[in-house]
């Protein structure tokens, strides 16, 4: 998994702009604070404050407690124009860090092990060179979006009118990416992250004696069933060209080996890209818990529920971002067209709202170690990608609203 990080990708500075670069150790501090002081969703307290603090310190009008703990910023040329939006994520994750680093987390239990806070130092930074270069025509929006890991902090932005007054026509954001090397930008048209769907299923059979199996209805038995059925799904029912998955990620019966167990209880996720799924897995998923169920007289309760619909990338507005990062990562071997994964994003729910992009910025960095995937506890990037994160949001802005 981690071996194709192991090739050594240089990042060209040089491509990145005086200005920008100049701003490479507020980068390293503002994202070093927030990595001290890692906040769950819809807690990140600290980590508006200092948002607040330095959008007040450069005068950029902004709005704080836009769903909780949110900040919309928004940042006016010189002329009329269009509006982009740049989205950033803010929060942490319940993980306990296992770095030594001088900027480890502060707060046991609460670690940074996605990188938000690099998104959020970026787009400080983006804010920050904005303010000093308002010779554009049009909006840039800056969204400080919470609780990106979960329950989801867009949608509730969305409903509070961050997409409105002025109208963004165009929204971009991006993520740090240890699965590609620093010095590479992944982009994509159409899906790059999976929509998320979530089940939790108990099946109740009927416990009893392990040698008088006659008298029970085995909740083991047909939770095994319906495990290994599920996998048909993606098999059997899925278009061979599509892509999904579905996991059944905890299975819990029983209390001791001569018991046959009354319940069982299952939990997993569903992902696909293609959004013609919607409401499709529910259903196929549904049928085959029932039908097994019935076949053995056991009955069930599930709980079925869509958290995040796929992250799908408007062609053009794609294009304008790998065109952006092919003049400023080494190209060809930079700009990597195949990096869909199945993970999931709520940045989803802004691409449904307007066209917009979302992108990999490749952090991973084998010669120091920055190999970690995300969501571990030893997880870290290489910092010296902060600057070119600006970069793009820099040349995407321009580019965009020059059009
Ligand atoms: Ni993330």
């Amino acid at each position: 998994m981690v071996s194709t990080l192991l090739t050594p990708h240089v990042v060209n500075l040089d491509r990145v702009r005086p200005a920008i670069r100049a701003l490479q150790p507020d980068l390293v501090s503002w994202r070093r604070q927030i990595h001290q002081h890692p906040e769950l969703g819809f807690q990140e307290v600290l980590t508006a404050e200092l948002i607040h603090q330095k959008l007040s310190e450069w005068g950029i009008a902004h709005q704080m407690g836009v769903a909780k703990t949110g900040v919309v910023a928004v940042i006016e040329g010189r002329r009329s124009g269009k509006t982009l939006a740049v989205r950033a994520d803010m929060d942490a994750l319940p993980i306990q860090e296992e770095n030594e680093v001088s900027y480890k987390s502060q707060r046991d239990g609460s670690m940074h092990a996605c990188g938000h806070d690099g998104h959020t130092a970026i787009a400080l930074g983006f804010a920050s060179y904005l303010a000093r270069h308002r010779d554009f025509a049009g909006t840039v929006k800056i969204i400080f979006q919470p609780a990106e890991e979960g329950p989801g902090g867009a949608q509730p932005m969305i409903e509070a009118g961050v997409l409105q007054n002025p109208d963004v026509d165009a929204i971009i954001g991006l993520h740090l990416w240890n699965y590609l090397p620093m010095g590479t930008v992944g982009v994509r048209a159409g899906a790059l992250m999976a929509a998320v769907e979530c089940f939790r299923c108990t099946i109740l059979g009927k416990g009893g004696h392990g040698a008088i199996p006659q008298t029970t209805i085995d909740s083991v038995l047909v939770s095994a069933q319906i495990v290994t059925l599920l996998q048909s799904i993606v098999a059997r029912n899925v278009d061979p060209l599509a892509s999904a998955v579905v996991t059944v990620g905890e299975l819990h019966a029983g209390t001791a080996e001569n018991v046959i167990a009354d319940t069982a209880q299952m939990r997993g996720t569903v992902r696909y890209f293609d959004p013609k799924y919607q409401g499709f897995f529910q259903q196929r998923l549904e049928a085959m818990i029932r039908g097994v169920c019935d076949s053995h007289g056991a009955k069930y309760n599930l709980d079925y529920w869509q958290l995040y619909p796929p992250v799908v990338n408007d062609a053009a507005i794609a294009d304008l971002v790998r065109s952006v990062a092919e003049a400023v990562v080494e190209t060809p071997a930079g700009v990597v067209p195949q990096c869909q994964t199945m993970g999931g994003e709520d940045m989803s729910f802004f691409l449904q709202s307007v066209p917009g992009c979302y992108f990999f910025l490749g952090s991973a960095n084998a010669t120091r170690n920055f190999t970690y995937p995300h969501h571990h506890p030893r997880f870290d990037f290489d910092e010296t990608v902060l600057q070119v994160g600006v970069e793009m949001f820099a040349r995407c802005a321009e580019r965009f609203l020059a059009d």
